[in-house]
């Protein structure tokens, strides 16, 4: 499947389908307010990702980022109803977790939201779409530890192309790396590179040092429907942290 718009569409239809049964949010929360909702959401992103096929990337980060930090922003939800803050700082994205996590940390950051080692790895193969500038992995090109410049669990080609991209004195601020070489396609290649040493994180690298997670990421490596599923299993899940205090009249701004 394409990861065009129709993917986030097809999100939009199943997680109708399943939300009712899984959390409190409502797939019909909008139907008297604001008949056909998903229908116009749909259209605006649709005619977004027209002008530039990274959108999707986009979202789908913002997204997480809403649902980890005190789920603030725009109100692009499904299932929805779920409350905006009525802050949104940008100090606060240091909730996150960091792409230098190992297992551990990552394990931690998403069990404090209610995540499983499923979801996480599931979750993770978000980044089988988009771009990462060079700050977020350099940790594992340039002075990696006392004994390695390069983190050795890097395929070693794959680490020097990204040093050549990256060079350590020279930062270009807009350089970096595609997630994967399709990354404006939904597919489990994130998954297939995790296993040939060629992902760019070492939060990425990390979902192999557990046999439970190592297991999964294999798992998605072969079967795409597998992947897929899951996918939206744990989209539906992260959707629904909760943690806000009002759902916005205007996204924008607080009530
Ligand atoms: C597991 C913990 C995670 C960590 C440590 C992490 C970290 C990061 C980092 C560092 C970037 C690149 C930022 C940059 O340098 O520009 C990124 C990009 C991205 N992440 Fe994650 N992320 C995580 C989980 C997720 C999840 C759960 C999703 C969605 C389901 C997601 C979707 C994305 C997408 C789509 C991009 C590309 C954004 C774009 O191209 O505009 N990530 N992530
Ligand atoms: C992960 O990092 C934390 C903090 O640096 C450390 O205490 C912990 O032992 C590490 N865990 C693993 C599995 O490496
Ligand atoms: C550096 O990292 C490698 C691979 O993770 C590890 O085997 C080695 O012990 C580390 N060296 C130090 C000094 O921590």
């Amino acid at each position: 499947m394409a990861f065009n718009l129709a993917f986030l569409s097809s999100i939009l239809i199943i997680l109708s389908a399943f939300s009712p049964v899984i959390t409190a949010l409502s797939s019909n929360y909008y139907d008297k307010s604001c008949p056909n909702v998903e229908q116009i959401v749909s259209n605006a992103v649709k005619k977004g990702v027209a002008n530039d096929r990274t959108v999707p990337a986009a979202l789908l980060r913002m997204h997480f980022h809403d649902c980890f930090i005190r789920s603030g922003g725009p109100n692009w939800d499904v299932p929805k109803g779920r409350k905006d803050g009525r802050t949104s700082k940008a100090t606060e994205t240091r909730q996150l977790p960091a792409p230098t996590f190992n297992i551990s940390q990552l394990q931690q950051s998403f069990s404090q939201r209610g995540l499983s080692l499923n979801d996480l790895v599931a979750l993770s193969g978000g980044h089988t779409l988009g771009f990462s500038h060079c700050s977020s992995f350099q940790n594992r090109i340039h002075n990696f530890n006392a004994t390695h410049d390069v983190d050795p669990s890097l395929q070693p080609s794959f680490a020097a192309s990204l040093k050549n991209t990256c060079p350590i004195n020279n930062r270009p601020k807009n350089a970096g790396a595609t997630m994967d070489p399709s990354s404006t396609t939904f597919d489990n290649t994130y998954f297939k590179l995790i296993l040939q040493g060629k992902s760019l994180f070492s939060s990425d690298q990390a979902l192999l040092s557990l046999p439970k997670t190592k297991n999964l990421v294999t798992k998605f490596a072969t079967s795409k429907e597998a992947f897929l599923d899951a996918f939206v299993n744990s989209m539906i899940k992260m959707s629904s942290i909760t943690g806000g205090q009002e759902v916005r009249k205007d996204c924008r701004i607080v009530n």
